[in-house]
């Protein structure tokens, strides 16, 4: 079959790949590149499971075609942290109890990551158009929850997900 070469900086390492131009962004990293910490859940873009940052911004990655990333930066959850040193957001996920199986956790991590860059560049509330931009300090539980609101967790650890957000953004 056709394939086309594509070029990708994965957790600050670089990549040359010939792939069929049908592979997803999830599929690079699950199969050709062997980082397997984003899940693959429902494969269409409804539970979050596949979060990465694509160029500092989060997508699902289930619905990006790695072939459309040529030349970008992915994050995954192996660029967060190190086994020896967990980033500030995971360690606050185990403190307070932001999982209970782990499928969802590393799109849940991810989509922290963003969430709280996004209210440090001053984003807009999603839930109040007219209210001023807040600081990730100042985020409350409704926003947090509209803002990770494309991370499903079947285990519901959302209330530990949220102190979670909180003990790392004050
Ligand atoms: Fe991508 Fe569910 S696997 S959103």
């Amino acid at each position: 079959p056709r394939t086309v070469g594509v070029s990708v900086t994965v957790n600050g390492e670089a990549h040359r790949l010939d792939l069929d131009p049908r592979v997803s962004l999830l599929d690079l990293l699950r199969l050709h590149l062997d980082l397997t910490g984003s899940k693959k859940g429902c494969n269409q873009g409804a539970c979050g499971a596949c979060t990465v940052l694509l160029d500092g911004e989060r997508v699902n990655a289930c619905l990006v075609l790695a072939v459309s990333c040529d030349g970008q930066e992915v994050t995954t959850i192996e660029g967060i942290g190190t086994p020896e040193a967990l980033a500030p957001i995971q360690d606050a996920f185990i403190e307070h109890d932001g999982f209970q199986c782990g499928y969802c956790t590393p799109g849940q991590i991810l989509s922290s990551v963003a969430l709280m860059d996004e209210a440090a560049r001053g984003l807009p509330s999603v839930i109040d158009v007219d209210a001023p931009p807040c600081s990730a300090a100042e985020l409350s539980d409704e926003e947090i929850s509209e803002r990770m609101s494309g991370n499903i967790c079947r285990c519901g650890a959302y209330p530990g997900i949220r102190k979670a957000i909180h003990a790392v953004a004050s």
